[in-house]
């Protein structure tokens, strides 16, 4: 595989773990793949694990966890209140973040609700580099604008530019300028999951951090693939090459106030999260809010073991050997499925690998809903799931400060971490080989069934000749 940047490649880097543990999968017959894919309405959040050979739905609860974190477990103390386990936590995420209030809660949407309960209020507008589409939500529940600031080239699957999940600071400028006063908080991604996780550079945060302290914002971090944007800074921003990369890490928290993380991701659990803050007041809005939605303040909605297991977790998630491989394997799938004629965004990022849909089917029309042929196809050819989504986001026009809506989809195969290797990749690449190949008779599909929120997880669809979907039609 290719030595772009001056990187090793996959090849050359075996996984630095072996097997203790199996889960066997199998790959059901193609007639059972297609009466599966019609019985979940060709949604693929619908599909049982069962019925899957190799899941790349999400990168999120899905990994391995260590002999050590297994170990770690059954230390676990599970007392209400003040459980040592808690202490553990704490201790580990203070040290990793630098931020002295540590709130744990069950995943990071369950964070996102505390901090913008306390933070938006109708009207306001909470500024990012992109919004994941949970955090989103919570923002416009509380009557909230969400406001995505990516540079347009971020867009451009073959843009090679390493940062492309980075703040447009001039749109970051003019939108503090122009809705002075209602801007809630600033927000930072990092990786960057909807902009095909594209990494954050550190100058980039430095300058979104400079910014918002003009103009009395504060800045939080969306961290919930932390260590992993510190990793491909440390590869791909010449001034922070060779640095540790958990001296970056405690960097990028050193330039906000406070963050909330999924640990599914790079805390290497399969539950789990936090929030961590500087500010005493907000940590205990958050932690009254807790009690109500979540628990006691030293369990907040996980149990002692599974405090105890995050602690080892986050500290395994910034380990080089790890990050190195985890980083090789998401450029091994993403140089694979480029050899095979599939358009991707490049450079590879962090989570997964983003395919472009609109090249692959270019007789179908968004109204088609062609990131449904897509998850469908891979399905239907070698039992292989993933996800695609449709979001509209905000963003500002840079000259003028006004706010400017746009479309935008992604389909994603996420890499869980620590947990296929390279046999189970070269499957990937093969089947979307042949999904490629089929690309030109594939058909479009029709919404027949959604719901209010979110509905990508929930909507079903049928088959429809090209031309005839339609994105939003529900009978
Ligand atoms: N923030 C980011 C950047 C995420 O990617 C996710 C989840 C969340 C917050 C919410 O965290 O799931 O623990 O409640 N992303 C998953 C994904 C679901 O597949 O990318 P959660």
């Amino acid at each position: 595989m290719s030595d772009r940047r001056g990187q090793v490649s996959w090849e050359h880097v075996p996984e630095p773990y072996r097997a203790k543990v199996i889960e066997s999968i199998r790959l059901p017959s193609k007639a059972e793949r297609e009466a599966r894919l019609r019985e979940a309405g060709y949604n693929p959040f619908y599909l049982k694990s069962q019925d899957i050979y190799v899941d790349l739905l999400t990168d999120s609860g899905t990994g391995a966890m260590s002999d050590a974190q297994w170990a770690a477990l059954m230390l676990g103390d599970e007392t209400y209140a003040g459980s040592r386990s808690y202490d553990v936590f704490e201790r580990t995420v203070r040290d990793i973040t630098g931020y002295e209030h540590v709130v744990p809660v069950h995943q990071g949407r369950a964070g996102e609700h505390l901090v913008m309960e306390s933070l938006v209020k109708p009207g306001d507008i909470v500024l990012s580099n992109t919004l994941f589409d949970t955090t989103r939500t919570h923002v416009e529940q509380r009557g909230g604008l969400p406001v995505d600031l990516l540079a347009d080239i971020a867009w451009d699957y073959d843009h090679p530019h390493p940062f492309k999940g980075n703040f447009d600071l001039d749109k970051l400028r003019a939108a503090l300028e122009h809705h002075r006063g209602r801007v809630a908080a600033v927000v930072a991604t990092v990786v960057n999951n909807l902009a095909y996780a594209s990494p954050v550079s550190l100058d980039n945060m430095r300058s979104v951090r400079e910014l918002a302290r003009r103009f009395g914002v504060p800045v939080y971090i969306d961290a919930a693939r932390f260590a992993e944007n510190a990793w491909l800074v440390t590869q791909r921003q010449d001034d922070q090459r060779g640095r540790p990369v958990a001296d970056v890490a405690r960097e990028f928290f050193s330039l906000a106030d406070g963050c909330w993380m999924s640990a599914k991701k790079d805390g290497l659990v399969n539950i789990g999260g936090f929030v961590a803050v500087s500010d005493e007041h907000l940590a205990d809005e958050c932690r009254q809010r807790l009690v109500l939605y979540e628990g006691f303040p030293t369990y907040g909605g996980l149990a002692g073991r599974d405090l105890q297991a995050l602690s080892v977790g986050l500290r395994e998630g910034l380990e080089s050997d790890y990050l190195r491989h985890r980083t090789a394997q998401v450029e091994y799938l993403h140089d694979g499925l480029r050899d095979a004629g599939v358009t991707v965004c490049t450079p590879p990022g962090g989570s997964g690998v983003y395919v472009d849909v609109a090249a692959l089917y270019p007789h179908l029309s968004p109204e088609d809903n062609p990131g449904i042929t897509v998850t469908a196809d891979l399905y239907l050819q070698g039992g292989v799931r993933m996800s695609a989504g449709v979001f509209e986001l905000t963003t500002v026009n840079p000259a003028t400060g006004n706010l400017v809506k746009r479309d935008f989809s992604c389909a994603r195969l996420a890499l869980p971490r620590r947990v296929y290797g390279r046999a189970h990749l070269d499957h990937v690449i093969g089947t979307m080989r042949k999904v490629l190949d089929g690309a030109g008779g594939a058909p479009a599909y029709k919404r027949v069934s959604s719901p209010r929120v979110l509905a990508h997880f929930f909507a079903r669809y049928e088959p429809v000749p090209p031309g005839t979907g339609s994105r939003h039609s529900v009978p």
